[in-house]
This record gives C-alpha cells, sequence and structure tokens, in this order.
C-alpha cells in the first residue's frame, strides 16, 4: 500500500492541482485519502463494485461476484447504453462496473475518473486482468474539472458517486459540456429523503457524511442542479423497492450466521435507527438542439 502511495505521488498532486483553492482543495483531499486508505478494504470486503446498495435482480442467494455483475448491467441497460458508445464513468473506483459493462456490451469504450491513486492503480490491474486495456481507461482527475473536448461522450454515468460532490451545480454543467448533443446522464445514488428531519435524523445524517466524506442530498436536489445544468427530459426513480444494502451490511458485520465486525465494519458501521436515506436514479438527455 504504501508503494502504491509513493509511486502516484506526482499523478496524485496533479489531480488536485487541477481543483481551484481553498475549501474546494481540501475537499478533494479529503475524498482522496478517504479513499486511499480504504481502497483495499472495499475490495476484500465489497470486491470491485463499491456500492452500498444493490440492485435486488432476483440473484438473491447467487454469490456476490455475479450478483454485482448484475447490478452493473441493470443500469447499463437503465443508462441506454449501447454496442460501440464511449462513456465516462465519473467516480470509477476500480473500475468493476466498467469492466462488467465493457465486457457484456461490445465495442462500448469508457473512461473511468477517480480522486484516488489507490483506486486507479487497482483498477488499471483489474483491466489488465480482464484483457480491457483498449476499452477502459482510468485515470486520476476531479470530476469536477475533466481533461475531456466539448461533447466526447454518448452518456456520462455516475454509480454512487454524484454524492461525493459539494458543487452539484458545477458538477452536472461540466457533465453537460462533455456529453455530445442528443447524449445522455445516468446516475444511481444514495440520497437523502427529501422531508424536514428529526434532530436524530439530521445527526445520524451527519454521522453518516462524516464516515464516507459524502454530501448526502435529496434526488430533487439533484434533478434540479441537472435541469439548471442545461439537461431535458428528466425523469427520477426511487429504487428502495429493488435495492438491497445486504452485501454492505456484510461487509461490516459479517454474515447472519457469523455476526462479526470485520475491520471494513470498525470503520464504516455505526448502529444507526434512523438514518433518512433513500437510493434513487435519476436519468436525463442533453438535447440534439439547443
Ligand atoms: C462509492 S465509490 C463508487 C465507485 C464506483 N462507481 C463503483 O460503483 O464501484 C465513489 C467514487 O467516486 C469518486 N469520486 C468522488 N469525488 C470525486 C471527484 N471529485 N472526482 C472524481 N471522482 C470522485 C471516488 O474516488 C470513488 O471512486
Amino acid at each position: 500500500m504504501r508503494e502504491q502511495l509513493n509511486s502516484s505521488s506526482s499523478e496524485r498532486s496533479d489531480a488536485i492541482a487541477s481543483s481551484s483553492q481553498g475549501e474546494e482543495v481540501s475537499y478533494a483531499r479529503r475524498v482522496r485519502d478517504y479513499y486511499d486508505a480504504s481502497a483495499s478494504g472495499y475490495v476484500r470486503f465489497l470486491g470491485h463494485t463499491f456500492q452500498a446498495g444493490t440492485i435486488d435482480t432476483g440473484l438473491a442467494e447467487g454469490a456476490p461476484p455475479d450478483y454485482y455483475r448484475a447490478n452493473n448491467l441493470y443500469m447499463a441497460a437503465r443508462a441506454g447504453l449501447a454496442p460501440g458508445q464511449r462513456i465516462l464513468d465519473a467516480g470509477c473506483g476500480v473500475a468493476g462496473p466498467a469492466i462488467d459493462i465493457a465486457t457484456a456490451i461490445p465495442g462500448l469504450q469508457i473512461d473511468g475518473v477517480t480522486l484516488s491513486p489507490v483506486q486507479a492503480k487497482l483498477a488499471r490491474g483489474f483491466i489488465s486482468a480482464a484483457g480491457l486495456e483498449e476499452r477502459v481507461r482510468v485515470q486520476l482527475a476531479d470530476y469536477h474539472r475533466l481533461p475531456f473536448p466539448n461533447g466526447t461522450f454518448d452518456a456520462v454515468v455516475f454509480f454512487e458517486s454524484s454524492g461525493y460532490s459539494p458543487y452539484p451545480e458545477r458538477l452536472l454543467r461540466e457533465m453537460w459540456r462533455v456529453t455530445r448533443p442528443g447524449g445522455r446522464l445516468y446516475v444511481k445514488d444514495v440520497f437523502r429523503l427529501d422531508r424536514t428531519l428529526s434532530v436524530e435524523e439530521q445527526a445520524e445524517l451527519d454521522e453518516f457524511n462524516q464516515i464516507f466524506v459524502h454530501h448526502t442530498r435529496p434526488l430533487a436536489a439533484l434533478a434540479a442542479a441537472a435541469e439548471a445544468a442545461g439537461y431535458s427530459e428528466l425523469e427520477t426513480t426511487c429504487l428502495d423497492s429493488v435495492i438491497t444494502t445486504r452485501f454492505m451490511e456484510e461487509a461490516m458485520v459479517g454474515d447472519r450466521e457469523h455476526p462479526a465486525l470485520t475491520p471494513f465494519g470498525e470503520r464504516h458501521f455505526r448502529p444507526f435507527k434512523v438514518l433518512p436515506i433513500t437510493f434513487g436514479e435519476l436519468r436525463a438527455r442533453r438535447l440534439l438542439t439547443e
């Protein structure tokens, strides 16, 4: 791990230096440091897909790797991804979803960005092991300032990654810029319940945000930011009825027959009682003509 951190240090500074000053830099560093420190724990206890909520595609008793693959392909279908397209995976983790999706959809090319050098290095190893170097690339970049020209992508996807942004309007303007006219936006994420919270709910949400370095907001707030950024045909969907958090729970506290806090759980688990979160999805399109 130390070697990975050292070997990536110049790339790391570049990604952060591309952010603007002050608060923004400190936020980007916190996300980078959190994921640099926790990436190997995520891989060990969750696998190659870093998502708290997994689409329950009817494989509930299946092995977790297949289960995540089914989750990732479900999201690819909801995002309208198709053969031959070029996709931006904004906040790509260690590229588990990108690998599953590129393996399943012929000719699809995916560019992933992450703030974490440790994730990027792990991702490149997994991509190479899958023989996908020609079609899946990962680079260090802040998704608020992307190193891609206007209109590069047919679609931009966020799989539990948009909630890290403290600046959703700026984020979605940047996504709109790099999406070709007619292209799509797809977001699946954890959101805050869209109502006044009790003191206890707010306290639990604050602690959740602290643990995961997150900015949990209502889905409607993200949709409003997308609309302000220029997106059309907005559609929001609550996913709670098709989501399971079983694998995240098992990664933290073991399975029901062998309950025990894992090292991943020691860092992330809290016995929340009223945590006011929900899973949801935003789909939108950049119109062909503006
Ligand atoms: C919960 S992980 C999800 C990873 C991946 N989408 C998956 O499903 O496995 C959140 C990801 O968002 C990335 N992220 C957060 N803020 C970012 C930013 N400003 N720029 C680029 N990536 C960011 C993190 O580095 C991490 O890879």
